[in-house]
Parts: structure tokens; C-alpha cells; sequence
């Protein structure tokens, strides 16, 4: 509880959090942020510091307004088959996208103005597809993964930790975020290291299952 009263309070901050899946799962920790407080300072830190995929993840709802998939529905190919996926049933990715504003899409300045304004919109209700494609074009440079309908009672990935996580901060629902990667190994960060990554930066460091005992 004490953790995740120090990640409630991060996030409302606009800082970042450390969030632990599972060991029994993919065994990662991911930077988490919410999405509108991503400056390119926190990008940076994003791809520096994490090293993985840098992603938005939204809730089903929001992801609905925007008629965003999942991928894994709409595709129509082959590879398109997740039957042997050990940790869970389906990935949560949905489209790629840019601002449009943007110019590659892939500079720091580039990615957090598409992450921001991700953020922004996600808390706002009369934002639907129309605005949505008028600001944002696909594919693009950041990843959007869409939360199961269920959250954590369906799917305790970090896409539905995360979001959880904002519902319960009380701040807009959208969270980006990267896997921790060892740079050494090119694994997976440890726990270890991770909680020691956690300390030495004032970062909040919570375990998915506090997350799921608290807030599912
Ligand atoms: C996309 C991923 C990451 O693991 C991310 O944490 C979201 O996925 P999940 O909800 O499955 O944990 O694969 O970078
Ligand atoms: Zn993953
Ligand atoms: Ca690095
Ligand atoms: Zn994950």
C-alpha cells in the first residue's frame, strides 16, 4: 500500500513510476508516465533509461472513441497467430501513430509532442475519430496499445497496470512507458537492479500485484 501510495502520488506529480509485471509473466519492469506529462526530457529518458518499446497505453473505452483495434482483430495475414504466446492470450497493440505536427515522428521533440497530445485528448470526452485523425496519422513512430474492456480482471499486463494505475491517480488515462532493458546482458532488467535503478532515482517502485490485490 505504501508503494503504491508513492506511485499514486508520482503520477499526479507527472512523474515517473517503476512497475513490475510478474515473475510468472514476462518478468519486466516498465518507466511509466503518464502520457501528458511526457516532455522530451522524459522521452529521452524513456529510450535511454528503458531501452525497450516506447508505447501509449489507453483504456478500452478511449481506444473505442477513437476506433482504435487491436491489431491482432483486424489483421489478415498469416503470422497473425498467437497460439504459442506463453504469458498471455493476446498482445494489446493497436495502431502506430504521429502528430502531425511532427516531422519523422521518431525525435524526442517529435515523440513526446505525439505522447502529450495522446494524453491530453484521452481525458477529453467530445474528442472522437474525426479530431483524432484530423491531429494523428498511421502508422507512425509510437506504439498504442489498447487495455482489455476488463482491465485487471481480464489481463494483468503492464498496458491494464498502467491504466489502473492513472484511474487511480485520479489523471488522465493515458500512460506511456518502456521496458527496463539490461545494457549489459540486452535482457530484461533484473528486479534487482531495477528496484536498485528505483533508489538511486526517487523513483516509486511497485509490484503488479500490489497493483491487482489494491485496485482489480
Ligand atoms: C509493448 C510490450 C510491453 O510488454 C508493454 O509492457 C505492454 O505489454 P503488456 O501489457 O503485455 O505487458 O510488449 O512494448
Ligand atoms: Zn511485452
Ligand atoms: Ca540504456
Ligand atoms: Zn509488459
Amino acid at each position: 500500500r505504501d508503494a503504491l501510495d508513492r506511485a499514486v502520488a508520482a503520477f499526479r506529480a507527472g512523474n515517473p513510476v517503476l512497475v513490475h509485471d510478474a515473475d510468472d509473466r514476462e518478468g519486466e519492469t516498465d518507466l511509466l508516465y503518464p502520457a501528458s506529462a511526457v516532455t522530451p526530457a522524459a522521452m529521452s529518458r524513456l529510450r535511454n533509461d528503458g531501452g525497450g518499446l516506447v508505447f501509449v497505453a489507453l483504456p478500452d473505452a478511449v481506444a473505442e472513441r477513437f476506433d482504435l483495434p487491436f491489431l491482432h482483430e483486424v489483421l489478415d495475414h498469416p503470422a497473425n497467430d498467437h497460439s504459442d504466446l506463453e504469458y498471455d492470450a493476446h498482445p494489446s497493440f493497436s495502431l502506430t501513430v504521429n502528430h502531425r505536427d511532427g516531422f519523422t515522428g521518431i525525435t524526442d521533440d517529435d515523440r513526446a509532442l505525439t505522447i502529450r497530445r495522446l494524453g491530453e485528448v484521452s481525458d477529453d470526452a467530445g474528442y472522437g475519430v474525426a479530431a483524432f485523425a484530423e491531429e494523428f496519422r498511421t502508422p507512425g513512430h509510437v506504439h498504442l496499445l489498447r487495455a482489455a474492456p476488463g482491465l485487471l480482471a481480464e489481463r494483468r499486463g503492464h498496458t491494464e497496470l498502467g491504466v489502473a494505475l492513472a484511474r487511480e491517480a485520479g489523471v488522465a488515462p493515458a500512460v506511456a512507458g518502456c521496458e527496463m532493458l539490461d545494457d549489459e546482458t540486452g535482457g530484461a532488467l533484473s528486479t534487482a537492479d531495477a528496484r536498485a535503478y528505483a533508489r538511486e532515482h526517487g523513483v516509486p517502485f511497485v509490484e503488479g500485484a500490489t497493483l491487482v490485490d489494491v485496485l482489480a
